[in-house]
């Protein structure tokens, strides 16, 4: 019996598929096991290609898998797009008789047809129960906890009304009767159990980034809703008040950033969500924030581009915009979260950079991370550092922009006895009064820049997998580096000799820790989710490395295999 499960439910949107997957993840989250998703959504509300991939294992697992062991098909579209991945040992859960496809014999492939519409429209006259019959027949089929998922439709469907819960209940224990009377058991998977833990929480990528704002001290958040970053204004909206904390919508993604500034100029802790699109509205007040030295948090959580592109697709294309984007020179953090933990743990690190060093931090994530869910070992708060701006001390005369050793300098609160000024995007003296000579544009741009002067040394240095020395280096960032991971475990079972750095600052580059790297490998790769290899580019540009670019950019992240195939290329 395979130790891991990979179940893949493909169908319409509207037909309930990433309710169906959820359900199934949060009941093996319960009977103990390690759980990770992955979802990919048409844009549309309504039709079009929906799939959730789930999996499974009684031990931590790193990235979504290759491929599934299981498919269960919604309809004939699902059934298309999936048919090349039914390979020979994998297993097909589809709807027929009665539905839209007959699928054809498949060798080694074993194929369970439950009757999904048909139970769901004849016999429950209820067609939108049609998921929660799959879900009743996946069920018994793998051996999930039925109690679990009686107890999960309800809290889903509880504010639907009371016959909602019911005739979905109902729809479950139907798929499964269908089962136990009509199929016979040919698979060898089955989820096993293991014993359920305290100390975890499951949470999605974009619940992460709001329980990491939230234990930072952020108390401000405004934004303008945009997929794939709006839950995490869901989710602050729904806990921040809880801590006095502050929700807008604002009207659009500039008036956002806006007022985003302004609370920090106030005092609060601020931060902003938005997507490549409206990062790119925001820019010239990125330069004003900068300009002006007030701590910001922008949440980047990428989309497929340019313009709209593919705004519930995957892609790692934002990272020239965050890193160089705007008008002028001004220094700027870039972060890159690659798991659920760090969506948390760098959420909180961004407030504590853009705190001391007084500057706009981005944090970069992606479609596919903020909608993984997976189970995390619960964050001890006692032991997380939280660092609040050095604050003028009321004594003395206030020079806001006081030029200083480390180029931070203290700021006020308004309405602070003695630390009045004026925070605009002019360049400006030591007092904030406006000033535009030659001298003081020099001194002023060092004093901005030499605040990130040896950021590298100040960050946690980036993890190294691998040994002393090997024939490949991979450097990876953002939701990659969990493909990576995964790719040169298998390759050291493969007895291949590959090392891999996983920066999670990108932007100022950690030019040591990667020519350092560098130095210790043949062959460096660099995998990234867009066209001009954007890192790559950073790399050679700064740390003055070149590398082989291995650039996928079709929407969806990488998968183990893909990277182990183009190490055993490049080898
Ligand atoms: N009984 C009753 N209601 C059910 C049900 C059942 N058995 N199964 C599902 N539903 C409801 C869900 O509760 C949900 O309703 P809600 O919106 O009130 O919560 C709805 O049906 C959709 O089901 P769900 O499982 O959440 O999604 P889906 O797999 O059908 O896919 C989406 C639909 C989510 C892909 C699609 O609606 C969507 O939101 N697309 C993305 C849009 C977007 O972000 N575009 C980008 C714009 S820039």
């Amino acid at each position: 019996m395979a130790k891991d499960l990979v179940i893949r439910i493909g169908g319409e949107g509207g037909e309930g598929v990433i309710s169906t997957g959820d359900m199934l993840a949060q009941a093996s989250a319960r009977a103990g096991l390690e759980v990770l998703t992955f979802r990919t959504f048409p844009a549309e509300i309504k039709g079009g290609y929906a799939m959730y991939q789930l999996r499974v294992s009684p031990e931590k697992v790193l990235s979504q898998g290759d491929t599934f062991h299981v498919f269960v098909a919604f309809n004939g579209e699902a059934y298309e797009m999936n048919r090349g991945l039914l390979i020979p040992g994998t297993v097909l859960v589809y709807d027929g008789p009665g539905g839209d496809f007959e699928p054809e014999p498949m060798e080694g492939v074993i194929q369970y047809p439950i009757p999904m519409t048909k139970i769901s429209k004849i016999e429950l006259v209820n067609p939108i129960s049609k998921n929660m019959v799959a879900l009743g027949a996946v069920m018994q089929l793998f051996s999930f906890p039925i109690d679990s998922l009686k107890e999960l439709i309800g809290a889903k469907f509880k504010k639907k009304g009371e016959n909602v819960v019911e005739m979905n209940i109902k729809a479950l224990e139907a798929g499964a009767a269908y089962v136990r009377s009509n199929i016979k058991k040919t698979d060898r998977f089955y989820v096993q159990t293991a014993q359920p833990r305290e100390d975890v929480i499951m949470v999605s990528g974009n619940e992460a980034v709001g329980l990491g704002a939230l234990v930072a001290g952020c108390r401000f958040f405004s934004c303008y809703p945009i997929t794939p970053a709006t839950d995490i204004a869901n989710w602050l909206s729904r806990h921040l008040p809880k801590a006095n904390g502050v929700v807008v919508q604002a009207e659009d993604e500039i008036a956002s950033l806006g007022q985003v500034i302004g609370a920090s100029f106030a005092g609060a802790k601020a931060m902003t969500g938005t997507s490549g699109p409206g990062l790119d509205l925001m820019l010239e007040l990125l330069g004003f924030a900068s300009m002006a030295e007030i701590p910001i948090v922008i949440a980047d959580v990428q989309r497929g581009g340019p313009s709209t592109g593919l705004p519930t697709k995957s892609e790692q294309s934002d990272l020239f915009l965050a890193a160089r984007g705007g008008h002028g020179d001004f220094p700027r953090i870039v972060l890159a979260a690659a798991t659920i933990e760090d969506c948390f743990y760098l959420t909180v690190e961004a407030f504590n950079l853009a705190e001391r060093y007084q500057i706009p931090v981005i944090l970069l994530s992606d479609g596919a991370l903020a909608f993984r869910t997976e189970k995390i070992k619960r964050p001890d708060l006692s032991k997380i550092r939280i660092i609040n701006r050095e604050l003028y001390s009321g004594n003395g005369e206030f020079q806001r922009y006081a030029v200083t050793e480390t180029g931070i300098s203290p700021m006020s609160i308004p309405g602070q006895a003695g630390g009045r000024y004026i925070a605009s995007g002019l360049e400006h003296s030591e007092t904030a009064a406006p000033k535009y000579s030659p001298d003081y544009h020099t001194l002023m741009t060092e004093k901005r820049f030499k605040k990130l002067a040896n950021i590298e040394e100040e960050f946690p240095e980036p993890e190294c997998e691998g040994g002393r020395e090997g024939d490949i280096g991979i450097i990876s960032w953002g939701l990659t580096q969990c493909a990576v991971r995964e790719a040169i475990r298998n390759c050291a079972d493969d007895g291949l000799s590959v090392k891999a750095l996983y920066p999670k600052l990108l932007f100022p580059v950690p030019v040591k820790a990667i020519r350092r790297f560098a130095s210790t490998v043949k062959k460096v790769i660099i995998p990234e989710l867009n066209y001009q290899g954007q890192f790559a580019e950073l790399v050679a540009a700064h740390a003055g490395i070149d590398s082989i670019r291995f650039n996928l950019y079709g929407g969806l992240p990488f998968t183990p295999d893909q990277i182990r195939k183009k190490i055993k290329e490049v080898l």
